[in-house]
Protein backbone atom coordinates (compact mmCIF):
# COMPACT_ATOMS: atom_id res chain seq x y z
CA UNK A 1 0.00 0.00 0.00
CA UNK A 2 0.82 3.35 -0.46
CA UNK A 3 2.35 5.68 2.72
CA UNK A 4 -1.24 6.49 4.74
CA UNK A 5 -1.34 10.08 3.96
CA UNK A 6 -4.13 9.91 7.46
CA UNK A 7 -4.61 8.18 10.40
CA UNK A 8 -7.49 6.37 9.59
CA UNK A 9 -5.96 5.42 6.33
CA UNK A 10 -3.66 3.98 7.92
CA UNK A 11 -5.48 1.78 10.13
CA UNK A 12 -7.02 -0.20 7.01
CA UNK A 13 -6.22 -3.21 5.35
CA UNK A 14 -5.46 -4.63 1.90
CA UNK A 15 -9.53 -5.57 0.76
CA UNK A 16 -11.20 -2.88 2.64
CA UNK A 17 -12.32 -0.85 0.27
CA UNK A 18 -15.38 -1.29 -0.99
CA UNK A 19 -15.44 0.87 -3.78
CA UNK A 20 -12.64 2.65 -5.84
CA UNK A 21 -11.99 5.64 -8.15
CA UNK A 22 -9.60 6.07 -10.58
CA UNK A 23 -8.94 9.47 -11.98
CA UNK A 24 -8.91 12.35 -9.35
CA UNK A 25 -8.93 15.22 -11.59
CA UNK A 26 -12.06 17.36 -10.54
CA UNK A 27 -15.11 15.48 -10.95
CA UNK A 28 -13.18 11.80 -9.69
CA UNK A 29 -11.75 13.64 -6.61
CA UNK A 30 -15.16 14.96 -6.23
CA UNK A 31 -17.21 11.71 -6.62
CA UNK A 32 -14.86 9.81 -4.45
CA UNK A 33 -15.43 12.46 -1.66
CA UNK A 34 -19.02 12.62 -1.78
CA UNK A 35 -18.76 8.40 -1.54
CA UNK A 36 -16.40 8.78 1.72
CA UNK A 37 -18.64 10.81 3.57
CA UNK A 38 -21.43 9.01 2.44
CA UNK A 39 -19.35 6.30 5.21
CA UNK A 40 -18.16 4.21 2.68
CA UNK A 41 -14.85 3.54 2.92
CA UNK A 42 -13.20 4.00 -0.27
CA UNK A 43 -9.57 3.81 -2.34
CA UNK A 44 -8.34 6.60 -4.32
CA UNK A 45 -5.92 6.41 -7.21
CA UNK A 46 -4.56 8.13 -10.47
CA UNK A 47 -1.79 7.74 -12.76
CA UNK A 48 0.45 11.18 -12.06
CA UNK A 49 0.80 9.66 -7.94
CA UNK A 50 1.73 13.20 -6.43
CA UNK A 51 -1.79 13.97 -7.46
CA UNK A 52 -2.97 10.78 -5.53
CA UNK A 53 -0.97 12.45 -2.95
CA UNK A 54 -1.81 15.95 -2.79
CA UNK A 55 -5.66 14.41 -2.75
CA UNK A 56 -4.78 12.66 0.55
CA UNK A 57 -3.46 15.49 1.99
CA UNK A 58 -6.32 17.67 1.59
CA UNK A 59 -8.84 15.33 1.96
CA UNK A 60 -7.63 12.18 4.06
CA UNK A 61 -9.36 13.00 7.07
CA UNK A 62 -12.73 13.63 5.23
CA UNK A 63 -13.53 10.06 5.38
CA UNK A 64 -12.51 6.50 4.72
CA UNK A 65 -9.99 6.89 2.38
CA UNK A 66 -7.04 4.34 0.83
CA UNK A 67 -4.27 6.63 -1.58
CA UNK A 68 -2.90 3.98 -3.75
CA UNK A 69 0.06 4.69 -5.73
CA UNK A 70 0.13 1.86 -8.43
CA UNK A 71 -2.69 0.18 -9.98
CA UNK A 72 -2.06 -3.59 -8.07
CA UNK A 73 -2.23 -1.59 -4.65
CA UNK A 74 -5.40 -0.22 -5.99
CA UNK A 75 -7.10 -3.09 -6.75
CA UNK A 76 -5.55 -5.05 -4.17
CA UNK A 77 -7.57 -2.53 -1.63
CA UNK A 78 -10.71 -3.39 -2.70
CA UNK A 79 -13.02 -5.92 -1.41
CA UNK A 80 -14.13 -8.75 -3.50
CA UNK A 81 -16.09 -8.38 -6.24
CA UNK A 82 -14.25 -5.33 -7.06
CA UNK A 83 -16.48 -1.91 -7.72
CA UNK A 84 -13.72 0.07 -9.58
CA UNK A 85 -15.23 3.76 -10.93
CA UNK A 86 -12.83 5.21 -13.51
CA UNK A 87 -12.86 8.82 -13.87
CA UNK A 88 -10.71 10.05 -16.70
CA UNK A 89 -10.91 11.95 -20.04
CA UNK A 90 -13.18 10.12 -22.62
CA UNK A 91 -11.90 8.57 -25.44
CA UNK A 92 -8.24 6.72 -25.47
CA UNK A 93 -7.86 7.26 -21.77
CA UNK A 94 -10.65 5.03 -20.86
CA UNK A 95 -9.28 2.31 -22.78
CA UNK A 96 -5.77 2.92 -21.55
CA UNK A 97 -7.04 2.21 -17.54
CA UNK A 98 -9.19 -0.91 -18.51
CA UNK A 99 -6.43 -2.75 -20.55
CA UNK A 100 -4.47 -1.90 -17.44
CA UNK A 101 -7.26 -3.06 -14.96
CA UNK A 102 -8.01 -6.45 -16.66
CA UNK A 103 -4.89 -8.68 -16.22
CA UNK A 104 -5.13 -7.48 -12.35
CA UNK A 105 -8.74 -8.20 -12.19
CA UNK A 106 -10.77 -11.35 -11.27
CA UNK A 107 -14.25 -12.95 -13.17
CA UNK A 108 -17.24 -10.59 -11.77
CA UNK A 109 -15.39 -7.59 -11.04
CA UNK A 110 -17.03 -4.37 -12.13
CA UNK A 111 -15.50 -1.56 -14.20
CA UNK A 112 -17.52 1.25 -14.25
CA UNK A 113 -16.73 4.37 -16.75
CA UNK A 114 -18.68 7.08 -15.24
CA UNK A 115 -16.94 10.33 -17.56
CA UNK A 116 -18.74 11.24 -20.87
CA UNK A 117 -17.86 8.48 -23.12
CA UNK A 118 -19.61 8.20 -26.68
CA UNK A 119 -22.18 5.24 -26.07
CA UNK A 120 -20.76 2.65 -28.94
CA UNK A 121 -17.61 2.94 -27.19
CA UNK A 122 -19.45 1.53 -24.20
CA UNK A 123 -21.21 -0.96 -25.99
CA UNK A 124 -17.79 -2.14 -27.24
CA UNK A 125 -15.86 -1.80 -24.00
CA UNK A 126 -19.18 -3.79 -22.42
CA UNK A 127 -18.27 -6.74 -24.90
CA UNK A 128 -14.37 -6.33 -24.53
CA UNK A 129 -14.83 -6.69 -20.40
CA UNK A 130 -17.00 -9.75 -20.96
CA UNK A 131 -14.59 -11.72 -22.88
CA UNK A 132 -12.46 -11.69 -19.95
CA UNK A 133 -15.33 -12.13 -17.41
CA UNK A 134 -15.49 -9.18 -16.42
CA UNK A 135 -18.87 -6.59 -15.71
CA UNK A 136 -18.59 -2.88 -17.57
CA UNK A 137 -20.95 -0.13 -16.88
CA UNK A 138 -21.43 3.75 -18.53
CA UNK A 139 -22.82 5.47 -16.49
CA UNK A 140 -23.56 9.33 -16.95
CA UNK A 141 -23.13 11.85 -14.01
CA UNK A 142 -24.02 15.01 -14.46
CA UNK A 143 -24.30 18.00 -12.45
CA UNK A 144 -20.71 19.70 -12.80
CA UNK A 145 -18.19 19.70 -10.44
CA UNK A 146 -20.27 20.84 -7.56
CA UNK A 147 -23.20 17.79 -8.29
CA UNK A 148 -20.52 15.21 -8.28
CA UNK A 149 -19.62 16.61 -4.94
CA UNK A 150 -22.96 17.14 -3.00
CA UNK A 151 -25.37 15.47 -5.07
CA UNK A 152 -25.18 14.36 -8.86
CA UNK A 153 -27.76 13.16 -11.19
CA UNK A 154 -26.70 9.56 -12.22
CA UNK A 155 -27.85 7.56 -15.22
CA UNK A 156 -26.13 4.10 -15.22
CA UNK A 157 -26.09 1.67 -18.04
CA UNK A 158 -25.02 -1.69 -18.15
CA UNK A 159 -25.63 -5.52 -17.00
CA UNK A 160 -27.72 -4.95 -14.44
CA UNK A 161 -26.32 -7.69 -11.94
CA UNK A 162 -23.51 -5.34 -11.63
CA UNK A 163 -25.82 -1.96 -10.80
CA UNK A 164 -26.97 -4.32 -8.02
CA UNK A 165 -23.31 -4.31 -6.70
CA UNK A 166 -23.42 -0.66 -6.68
CA UNK A 167 -26.85 0.87 -6.50
CA UNK A 168 -26.71 1.00 -2.75
CA UNK A 169 -23.70 2.92 -2.83
CA UNK A 170 -25.14 5.36 -6.09
CA UNK A 171 -28.25 5.84 -5.11
CA UNK A 172 -26.69 7.84 -1.62
CA UNK A 173 -24.53 10.21 -3.10
CA UNK A 174 -27.45 11.18 -5.97
CA UNK A 175 -29.31 14.32 -5.23
CA UNK A 176 -32.32 13.87 -3.76
CA UNK A 177 -35.95 15.70 -5.01
CA UNK A 178 -39.43 14.83 -2.89
CA UNK A 179 -37.18 12.22 -1.34
CA UNK A 180 -36.84 10.37 -4.25
CA UNK A 181 -32.78 9.83 -5.76
CA UNK A 182 -31.67 11.10 -9.23
CA UNK A 183 -30.38 7.89 -9.73
CA UNK A 184 -32.00 5.01 -11.81
CA UNK A 185 -31.00 1.80 -13.68
CA UNK A 186 -31.20 3.09 -17.22
CA UNK A 187 -30.79 0.04 -19.50
CA UNK A 188 -28.15 -2.64 -20.77
CA UNK A 189 -25.04 -1.61 -22.44
CA UNK A 190 -24.78 1.70 -23.49
CA UNK A 191 -27.60 3.03 -22.67
CA UNK A 192 -26.81 5.51 -19.22
CA UNK A 193 -23.86 7.20 -21.63
CA UNK A 194 -26.93 7.76 -24.29
CA UNK A 195 -29.30 9.43 -22.39
CA UNK A 196 -26.16 11.41 -20.84
CA UNK A 197 -25.42 12.48 -24.23
CA UNK A 198 -29.09 13.39 -24.90
CA UNK A 199 -28.91 15.59 -21.54
CA UNK A 200 -26.48 17.17 -22.86
CA UNK A 201 -27.54 17.73 -26.32
CA UNK A 202 -30.81 19.40 -24.49
CA UNK A 203 -28.44 21.27 -22.08
CA UNK A 204 -26.67 22.60 -25.57
CA UNK A 205 -30.65 23.69 -26.52
CA UNK A 206 -31.23 25.28 -23.58
CA UNK A 207 -28.32 27.47 -23.05
CA UNK A 208 -28.76 28.34 -26.57
CA UNK A 209 -32.32 29.36 -26.31
CA UNK A 210 -31.14 31.33 -23.47
CA UNK A 211 -28.43 33.10 -25.62
CA UNK A 212 -31.04 33.89 -28.18
CA UNK A 213 -32.81 35.84 -25.55
CA UNK A 214 -30.27 37.35 -24.24
CA UNK A 215 -29.51 38.94 -27.41
CA UNK A 216 -32.90 39.74 -28.56
CA UNK A 217 -33.10 41.79 -25.12
CA UNK A 218 -29.32 43.32 -25.43
CA UNK A 219 -30.08 44.25 -29.35
CA UNK A 220 -34.09 44.83 -30.06
CA UNK A 221 -34.97 46.11 -26.33
CA UNK A 222 -31.83 47.86 -26.04
CA UNK A 223 -31.13 46.77 -22.59
CA UNK A 224 -27.61 45.99 -20.51
CA UNK A 225 -26.68 42.94 -19.21
CA UNK A 226 -27.89 43.86 -15.16
CA UNK A 227 -31.13 44.80 -16.57
CA UNK A 228 -31.15 41.32 -18.37
CA UNK A 229 -29.81 39.65 -15.01
CA UNK A 230 -32.93 41.19 -13.54
CA UNK A 231 -35.62 39.94 -15.82
CA UNK A 232 -34.25 36.29 -15.59
CA UNK A 233 -33.89 36.26 -12.27
CA UNK A 234 -37.79 37.70 -12.64
CA UNK A 235 -38.20 34.40 -14.74
CA UNK A 236 -36.94 31.81 -12.81
CA UNK A 237 -40.19 32.17 -10.79
CA UNK A 238 -42.07 31.06 -12.98
CA UNK A 239 -42.68 28.47 -15.47
CA UNK A 240 -38.88 28.54 -16.48
CA UNK A 241 -37.64 28.28 -13.36
CA UNK A 242 -34.63 26.43 -13.76
CA UNK A 243 -30.62 25.85 -13.13
CA UNK A 244 -29.78 27.43 -15.75
CA UNK A 245 -32.04 30.66 -15.77
CA UNK A 246 -30.54 31.05 -12.19
CA UNK A 247 -27.32 30.59 -13.22
CA UNK A 248 -27.87 33.36 -16.29
CA UNK A 249 -29.00 35.63 -13.57
CA UNK A 250 -25.92 35.23 -11.89
CA UNK A 251 -23.70 35.71 -14.64
CA UNK A 252 -25.08 38.43 -16.41
CA UNK A 253 -25.19 40.48 -12.93
CA UNK A 254 -21.48 39.29 -12.53
CA UNK A 255 -19.25 42.76 -12.40
CA UNK A 256 -15.62 42.47 -14.26
CA UNK A 257 -13.24 43.51 -11.69
CA UNK A 258 -10.83 44.88 -14.48
CA UNK A 259 -13.08 47.17 -16.42
CA UNK A 260 -15.82 47.70 -13.66
CA UNK A 261 -18.67 46.63 -16.59
CA UNK A 262 -20.57 43.29 -16.67
CA UNK A 263 -17.88 40.79 -17.22
CA UNK A 264 -20.49 38.97 -19.88
CA UNK A 265 -19.38 41.88 -21.69
CA UNK A 266 -15.49 41.19 -21.86
CA UNK A 267 -16.36 37.41 -22.62
CA UNK A 268 -14.86 36.32 -26.39
CA UNK A 269 -18.45 35.22 -28.26
CA UNK A 270 -16.93 31.71 -29.12
CA UNK A 271 -18.62 28.59 -27.68
CA UNK A 272 -16.37 25.82 -27.11
CA UNK A 273 -17.62 22.06 -27.16
CA UNK A 274 -16.22 18.83 -25.87
CA UNK A 275 -18.54 16.33 -28.12
CA UNK A 276 -21.75 15.10 -26.69
CA UNK A 277 -23.83 17.90 -28.17
CA UNK A 278 -22.74 16.98 -31.77
CA UNK A 279 -22.84 13.30 -31.08
CA UNK A 280 -26.78 13.78 -29.82
CA UNK A 281 -27.52 15.65 -33.05
CA UNK A 282 -25.57 12.94 -35.49
CA UNK A 283 -27.24 10.14 -33.52
CA UNK A 284 -30.56 11.87 -34.69
CA UNK A 285 -29.84 11.64 -38.13
CA UNK A 286 -28.90 7.92 -38.60
CA UNK A 287 -32.39 7.48 -36.45
CA UNK A 288 -34.04 9.95 -38.82
CA UNK A 289 -35.42 11.71 -35.74
CA UNK A 290 -35.94 15.57 -36.83
CA UNK A 291 -33.84 17.43 -33.62
CA UNK A 292 -33.71 20.96 -34.62
CA UNK A 293 -33.37 22.53 -31.41
CA UNK A 294 -30.31 20.99 -30.20
CA UNK A 295 -28.50 20.46 -33.85
CA UNK A 296 -28.88 24.16 -34.57
CA UNK A 297 -27.48 24.79 -31.06
CA UNK A 298 -24.73 22.82 -32.48
CA UNK A 299 -23.98 24.54 -35.69
CA UNK A 300 -24.63 28.19 -33.48
CA UNK A 301 -21.45 27.18 -31.36
CA UNK A 302 -19.72 26.24 -34.82
CA UNK A 303 -21.02 29.82 -36.55
CA UNK A 304 -19.63 31.17 -32.95
CA UNK A 305 -16.27 29.95 -33.18
CA UNK A 306 -15.58 31.85 -36.57
CA UNK A 307 -14.80 35.00 -35.37
CA UNK A 308 -12.68 36.01 -37.69
CA UNK A 309 -14.89 35.13 -40.50
CA UNK A 310 -17.83 37.29 -38.50
CA UNK A 311 -15.70 40.47 -38.15
CA UNK A 312 -14.82 40.88 -41.92
CA UNK A 313 -18.94 39.57 -42.54
CA UNK A 314 -19.57 42.55 -40.17
CA UNK A 315 -18.46 45.17 -42.26
CA UNK A 316 -19.63 43.33 -45.52
CA UNK A 317 -22.72 41.82 -45.66
CA UNK A 318 -25.58 44.14 -45.18
CA UNK A 319 -28.41 44.12 -42.25
CA UNK A 320 -31.75 45.05 -41.95
CA UNK A 321 -32.58 48.80 -42.06
CA UNK A 322 -33.25 49.77 -38.50
CA UNK A 323 -36.98 49.77 -37.59
CA UNK A 324 -38.73 52.03 -35.26
CA UNK A 325 -38.08 49.93 -32.19
CA UNK A 326 -40.01 47.26 -29.90
CA UNK A 327 -42.03 48.31 -26.87
CA UNK A 328 -39.21 46.75 -24.62
CA UNK A 329 -42.75 45.62 -21.81
CA UNK A 330 -44.31 43.53 -24.01
CA UNK A 331 -41.28 42.49 -25.97
CA UNK A 332 -39.94 41.02 -22.74
CA UNK A 333 -42.95 38.88 -21.88
CA UNK A 334 -43.18 38.21 -26.04
CA UNK A 335 -39.69 35.86 -25.53
CA UNK A 336 -40.18 34.52 -22.52
CA UNK A 337 -42.99 32.67 -23.76
CA UNK A 338 -41.27 32.01 -27.07
CA UNK A 339 -38.23 30.53 -24.51
CA UNK A 340 -40.74 28.59 -23.48
CA UNK A 341 -42.28 27.53 -26.21
CA UNK A 342 -38.90 26.65 -27.65
CA UNK A 343 -37.84 24.77 -25.20
CA UNK A 344 -40.88 22.28 -25.05
CA UNK A 345 -40.13 21.60 -28.21
CA UNK A 346 -36.31 20.78 -27.71
CA UNK A 347 -37.32 18.45 -24.95
CA UNK A 348 -40.21 16.77 -26.68
CA UNK A 349 -37.31 16.40 -29.35
CA UNK A 350 -34.88 14.66 -27.21
CA UNK A 351 -37.10 12.66 -25.71
CA UNK A 352 -38.83 11.62 -29.21
CA UNK A 353 -35.14 10.91 -29.73
CA UNK A 354 -35.04 8.70 -26.90
CA UNK A 355 -37.77 6.83 -27.51
CA UNK A 356 -36.32 5.77 -31.06
CA UNK A 357 -33.39 4.33 -29.75
CA UNK A 358 -34.60 2.46 -26.95
CA UNK A 359 -36.81 0.89 -29.63
CA UNK A 360 -33.46 0.18 -32.20
CA UNK A 361 -31.79 -1.45 -29.21
CA UNK A 362 -34.34 -2.81 -27.61
CA UNK A 363 -33.28 -0.70 -24.32
CA UNK A 364 -36.58 -0.39 -22.99
CA UNK A 365 -35.99 3.10 -21.38
CA UNK A 366 -38.51 4.70 -19.22
CA UNK A 367 -38.56 7.61 -20.28
CA UNK A 368 -40.74 9.06 -17.31
CA UNK A 369 -37.87 7.81 -14.78
CA UNK A 370 -35.67 9.86 -17.04
CA UNK A 371 -37.49 12.81 -16.40
CA UNK A 372 -37.69 12.05 -13.19
CA UNK A 373 -34.08 11.74 -12.16
CA UNK A 374 -33.42 14.65 -14.22
CA UNK A 375 -35.43 17.11 -11.52
CA UNK A 376 -32.37 17.10 -9.55
CA UNK A 377 -28.64 17.07 -9.66
CA UNK A 378 -28.30 17.94 -13.41
CA UNK A 379 -27.50 20.72 -14.95
CA UNK A 380 -31.06 20.60 -16.95
CA UNK A 381 -32.66 20.43 -13.81
CA UNK A 382 -35.92 22.58 -13.87
CA UNK A 383 -39.13 22.45 -12.56
CA UNK A 384 -40.86 21.80 -16.13
CA UNK A 385 -39.07 18.24 -15.25
CA UNK A 386 -41.87 17.72 -13.14
CA UNK A 387 -44.47 18.52 -15.95
CA UNK A 388 -42.69 15.82 -18.06
CA UNK A 389 -42.74 13.11 -15.45
CA UNK A 390 -46.51 13.95 -14.99
CA UNK A 391 -47.12 13.37 -18.12
CA UNK A 392 -45.41 10.21 -18.75
CA UNK A 393 -47.21 9.16 -15.00
CA UNK A 394 -50.81 9.71 -16.67
CA UNK A 395 -50.08 8.72 -20.45
CA UNK A 396 -47.90 6.28 -20.40
CA UNK A 397 -46.12 5.87 -23.96
CA UNK A 398 -46.03 9.00 -25.97
CA UNK A 399 -45.12 9.32 -29.29
CA UNK A 400 -44.31 13.41 -28.89
CA UNK A 401 -44.36 15.54 -25.91
CA UNK A 402 -46.64 18.14 -27.73
CA UNK A 403 -49.40 16.09 -27.89
CA UNK A 404 -49.42 15.84 -24.24
CA UNK A 405 -52.97 18.24 -23.32
CA UNK A 406 -50.36 20.30 -20.84
CA UNK A 407 -48.02 21.09 -23.32
CA UNK A 408 -50.15 21.34 -26.47
CA UNK A 409 -52.10 24.08 -24.12
CA UNK A 410 -48.71 25.31 -23.30
CA UNK A 411 -47.59 26.32 -26.69
CA UNK A 412 -50.89 26.86 -28.44
CA UNK A 413 -50.82 29.93 -25.40
CA UNK A 414 -47.59 30.63 -26.47
CA UNK A 415 -47.55 31.09 -30.11
CA UNK A 416 -48.50 34.12 -30.95
CA UNK A 417 -45.59 35.53 -28.89
CA UNK A 418 -43.39 33.54 -30.21
CA UNK A 419 -44.41 34.40 -34.08
CA UNK A 420 -44.06 37.81 -32.59
CA UNK A 421 -40.67 37.31 -31.97
CA UNK A 422 -39.55 35.39 -34.66
CA UNK A 423 -41.10 38.37 -37.07
CA UNK A 424 -39.20 40.83 -35.09
CA UNK A 425 -35.66 39.20 -34.99
CA UNK A 426 -35.91 38.82 -38.55
CA UNK A 427 -36.77 42.32 -38.86
CA UNK A 428 -34.14 43.25 -36.72
CA UNK A 429 -31.38 41.11 -38.46
CA UNK A 430 -30.95 39.05 -35.16
CA UNK A 431 -30.05 35.23 -35.74
CA UNK A 432 -32.37 33.25 -33.64
CA UNK A 433 -31.41 29.31 -35.02
CA UNK A 434 -33.16 27.93 -31.98
CA UNK A 435 -36.32 29.85 -31.66
CA UNK A 436 -37.23 30.10 -35.24
CA UNK A 437 -36.12 26.17 -36.10
CA UNK A 438 -38.17 25.23 -32.60
CA UNK A 439 -41.20 26.86 -34.28
CA UNK A 440 -40.93 25.70 -37.98
CA UNK A 441 -40.79 22.09 -36.40
CA UNK A 442 -44.18 22.72 -34.61
CA UNK A 443 -45.68 24.19 -38.04
CA UNK A 444 -44.02 21.15 -39.96
CA UNK A 445 -45.64 18.59 -37.28
CA UNK A 446 -49.06 20.11 -36.74
CA UNK A 447 -49.59 20.09 -40.67
CA UNK A 448 -51.71 16.82 -41.56
CA UNK A 449 -49.93 16.92 -45.38
CA UNK A 450 -46.61 18.96 -45.83
CA UNK A 451 -44.85 19.04 -48.98
CA UNK A 452 -43.16 15.75 -49.07
CA UNK A 453 -45.04 14.71 -51.90
CA UNK A 454 -43.43 17.69 -54.22
CA UNK A 455 -40.04 15.98 -53.24
CA UNK A 456 -41.13 12.71 -54.01
CA UNK A 457 -42.10 13.09 -57.33
CA UNK A 458 -38.78 15.09 -58.20
CA UNK A 459 -36.87 12.12 -56.85
CA UNK A 460 -38.87 9.90 -58.91
CA UNK A 461 -38.25 12.54 -61.93
CA UNK A 462 -34.63 12.29 -61.57
CA UNK A 463 -33.98 8.75 -60.26
CA UNK A 464 -36.90 6.56 -60.76
CA UNK A 465 -37.35 6.40 -56.76
CA UNK A 466 -41.06 5.84 -57.23
CA UNK A 467 -43.49 7.06 -54.73
CA UNK A 468 -46.82 6.06 -53.10
CA UNK A 469 -49.87 7.25 -53.97
CA UNK A 470 -52.79 8.51 -51.29
CA UNK A 471 -55.15 6.77 -52.96
CA UNK A 472 -53.98 3.43 -53.82
CA UNK A 473 -51.33 0.82 -52.14
CA UNK A 474 -48.32 0.19 -53.52
CA UNK A 475 -44.93 1.92 -54.83
CA UNK A 476 -45.16 3.41 -58.52
CA UNK A 477 -43.05 5.49 -61.10
CA UNK A 478 -43.88 7.85 -64.19
CA UNK A 479 -42.46 7.74 -66.71
CA UNK A 480 -42.03 11.60 -66.99
CA UNK A 481 -39.76 11.57 -70.24
CA UNK A 482 -40.88 9.19 -72.41
CA UNK A 483 -44.61 8.69 -72.97
CA UNK A 484 -45.54 9.87 -69.15
CA UNK A 485 -47.40 6.68 -67.80
CA UNK A 486 -48.04 5.56 -64.27
CA UNK A 487 -46.32 2.31 -63.86
CA UNK A 488 -46.97 0.46 -60.63
CA UNK A 489 -43.41 -1.32 -59.69
CA UNK A 490 -43.31 -3.31 -56.51
CA UNK A 491 -45.80 -6.30 -58.10
C1 LIG B 1 -23.06 17.87 -16.94
C2 LIG B 1 -22.46 18.60 -18.07
C3 LIG B 1 -21.04 18.19 -18.25
C4 LIG B 1 -20.23 19.17 -19.05
C5 LIG B 1 -20.59 19.21 -20.50
C6 LIG B 1 -20.12 20.46 -21.19
O1 LIG B 1 -24.06 17.23 -17.21
O2 LIG B 1 -22.55 17.94 -15.83
O3 LIG B 1 -23.16 18.35 -19.24
O4 LIG B 1 -21.06 16.91 -18.76
O5 LIG B 1 -20.35 20.43 -18.49
O6 LIG B 1 -19.99 18.11 -21.08
O7 LIG B 1 -20.19 20.18 -22.51
P1 LIG B 1 -19.55 21.10 -23.63
O8 LIG B 1 -18.12 21.35 -23.20
O9 LIG B 1 -19.64 20.28 -24.86
O10 LIG B 1 -20.36 22.34 -23.62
Amino acid sequence: MSKPASESSAQREAGQSRIGVTGLAVMGANLARNIASRGVPIAVHNRTTARTKEFMEEHGHEGAFTGAETLEEFVAALEKPRRIIVMVKAGKPVDGVIADLTPLLDEGDVIIDAGNSHFPDTVRRTEECAAHGLRFMGIGVSGGEEGALLGPSIMPGGDPSAYAEVEEILTSIAAVVDGTPCCVHVGPGGAGHYVKMVHNGIEYADIQLIAEAYDLLTHVAGLDAPAIAAIFEEWNTGDLESFLIEITAKVLAKTDAKTGGPLVDVIVDQAEQKGTGTWTAIDALELGIPLTGITEAVFARGLSALRDERKAASTTLGGPTPGAGENPESLVEDIRQALYASKVVAYAQGFAQMRAASEANDWDLDLGAMATIWRGGCIIRAQFLNRIRDAYAEHGDIENLLMVPYFTEAVADAQDAWRRVVVTATEQGVAIPAFSSSLSYYDGYRRERGPANLIQGLRDFFGAHTYRRTDAEGAFHTRWSQDGTEVRTDG
